[in-house]
């Protein structure tokens, strides 16, 4: 099984994925977790030009490009096989994110042709939250915030997700998980929403 998380940033996507993370083992499933950008070349290349202290220039287009080819190689070389090994991969972020994010300025349609060959997860887990709240951890959290986080673009942001899961919806399970939800809450939340949709395995 291959389960996407997405959110916008400051969702609380770590802590989620981490408790998801105890969910599913508890479940019988062998997890595999993993996350995208990638700790690959290419994801790592990623994150330098997304840093703080990157001076270098470099464009949206070529940035999409280093989104896709960073996922593709992540499909062949770690997600397929996990699943081909009877795992549950449990990515955080995923197609959805390029979709969502570098459509925000490109086109939608050229950032789905750039994707196309990355085959969708069974589920999508999105965290659902408001900019206030995100914004609001994205302060308490992070040092410095990232080209990604300013209230104008958040918003775009949620608005995009919004539209991709309608194209979505009934091609993907797509499933909501309240991100307004206090962290120590987070685990019972997750169980209350989740057991029905991952049965335990015997
Ligand atoms: P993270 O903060 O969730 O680790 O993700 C790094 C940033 O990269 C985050 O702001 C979202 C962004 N991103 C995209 O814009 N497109 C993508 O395809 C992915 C995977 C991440």
């Amino acid at each position: 099984m291959f389960i996407a998380v997405e959110g916008i940033d400051g969702s609380g996507k770590s802590t989620t994925i981490a408790e998801l993370e105890k969910f599913l083992t508890a479940r019988g499933h062998a997890v595999h977790r993993t996350a995208e950008p990638t700790k690959l070349d290419t994801g790592r290349a990623i994150r330098e030009l997304l840093g703080q202290k990157n001076e270098r220039p470099y464009t949206r287009h070529e940035l999409a490009l280093l989104f896709a080819a960073d996922r593709l190689r992540h499909l062949e070389e770690e997600v397929e096989p996990a699943l081909a090994a009877g795992k549950t991969v449990l990515t955080d972020r995923y197609l959805f994110s390029s979709l969502a994010y570098q459509s925000v300025d490109l086109p939608y349609e050229w950032v789905a042709g750039l994707n196309r060959f990355a085959r969708l997860p069974d589920t999508v887990l999105y965290i659902e939250v408001s900019v206030d709240t995100a914004l609001s951890r994205l302060a308490r959290f992070r040092q410095g915030t990232e080209i990604f986080e300013t209230r104008a673009f958040l918003e775009k942001l949620r608005a995009n997700y919004e539209k991709v899961f309608k194209k979505y919806t009934g091609k993907v399970n797509i499933v909501r998980l309240d991100g307004e939800v206090a962290m120590s809450d987070i685990a019972a939340d997750i169980e209350k929403r989740l057991s029905g949709i991952f049965p335990k395995k015997v």
